[in-house]
C-alpha cells in the first residue's frame, strides 16, 4: 500500500530561479532548472501533504496535486511563502538571486558614447532565514546550499546561520544544475550524512521519507 504517512501535513516548497528585471526586457537571475524542488514537492504531495510549490520561471510541469504559485522575483517569492503560513513544513530550494537592482529602469536602458552604465544593486531578502525567525516559525526547516569550496565546513556554518534543522548541501564542482542526478551531504544536529550519487527523484524520496520518519518521531 502507498505511504500516506504525511496526509494532512501542510507543507511549503520553493524552487527555480528567481527573475529581478533591471529594466523592461533585461534581467539578473540564473540557471536553476527546479527540478531538485519539483521532485520534493511531487514526493510530498505522493505522501499526501498539502504541499503549495512556491516557484520562481522554469520549463516544467507542476507536479499533480501540488498548488504551484509562480512568481519572478525573490520579493515576491518571500511574500508568497509568508501568505502560505503556518505550513509544519518549509523545504527551500529555490535559488535566490542573492542581489536585485535598486531601482528598475521604467525604459529600455540605451547604449550611450559613454561606455556601459553601472548598475547599482542592492541584496535581496534572505528568505530561508526569514522564515526560521518568523513568529510562526515552521516545526521543520530545510535549506539547501550548493558549494565549491570547503563544501562541509561552508555547509555546518551556513545551517547555523541560517537557523534551519536540516541542510541539504551539493558540491556543484561536478555540475548539478539542469543534470538529473545529484549527490548531497545532509547536516542536521547530529552531523553529516553523505548520500551517495542518485537521481533527484531519489533525493527527493529519500527527503519525503526522512520527512515522513519525523513526524512519525520528532525526536528521532
Ligand atoms: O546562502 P545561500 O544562497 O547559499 O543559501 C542557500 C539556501 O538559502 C537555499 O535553501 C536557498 O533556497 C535559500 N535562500 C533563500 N533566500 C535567499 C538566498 C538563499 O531562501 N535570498
Amino acid at each position: 500500500t502507498p505511504d500516506r504517512s504525511l496526509t494532512g501535513r501542510r507543507v511549503l516548497v520553493t524552487a527555480g530561479p528567481t527573475v529581478e528585471p533591471l529594466d523592461p526586457v533585461r534581467f539578473l537571475s540564473n540557471h536553476s532548472s527546479g527540478r531538485q524542488g519539483y521532485a520534493i514537492a511531487a514526493a510530498l504531495a505522493a505522501r499526501g501533504a498539502d504541499v503549495t510549490l512556491i516557484s520562481g520561471p522554469v520549463s516544467i510541469p507542476a507536479p499533480a496535486g501540488v498548488h504551484r504559485i509562480s512568481v519572478q522575483t525573490a520579493r515576491e517569492m518571500l511574500a508568497a511563502c509568508e501568505t502560505a503560513l503556518p505550513v509544519e513544513v518549509a523545504v527551500c530550494t529555490a535559488a535566490v538571486s542573492d542581489w536585485r537592482a535598486r531601482d528598475m529602469a521604467p525604459g529600455k536602458i540605451k547604449k550611450s558614447g559613454d561606455g556601459p552604465p553601472s548598475l547599482e544593486l542592492v541584496e535581496n531578502p534572505d528568505i530561508l532565514a526569514t522564515l526560521c525567525r518568523a513568529p510562526q516559525r515552521p516545526r521543520l526547516v530545510v535549506g539547501f546550499a550548493a558549494e565549491t569550496d570547503d563544501v562541509l565546513e561552508n555547509a555546518q556554518a551556513k545551517r547555523l546561520r541560517k537557523g534551519c534543522d536540516w541542510l541539504v548541501v551539493n558540491d556543484v564542482r561536478q555540475g548539478v544544475f539542469g543534470a538529473m542526478r545529484n549527490t548531497v551531504s545532509l547536516i542536521d544536529d547530529n552531523g553529516v550524512q553523505n548520500w551517495p550519487e542518485m537521481d533527484k527523484t531519489d533525493v527527493a524520496e529519500q527527503i519525503a521519507q526522512r520527512i515522513a520518519a519525523f513526524f512519525a518521531d520528532p525526536s528521532s
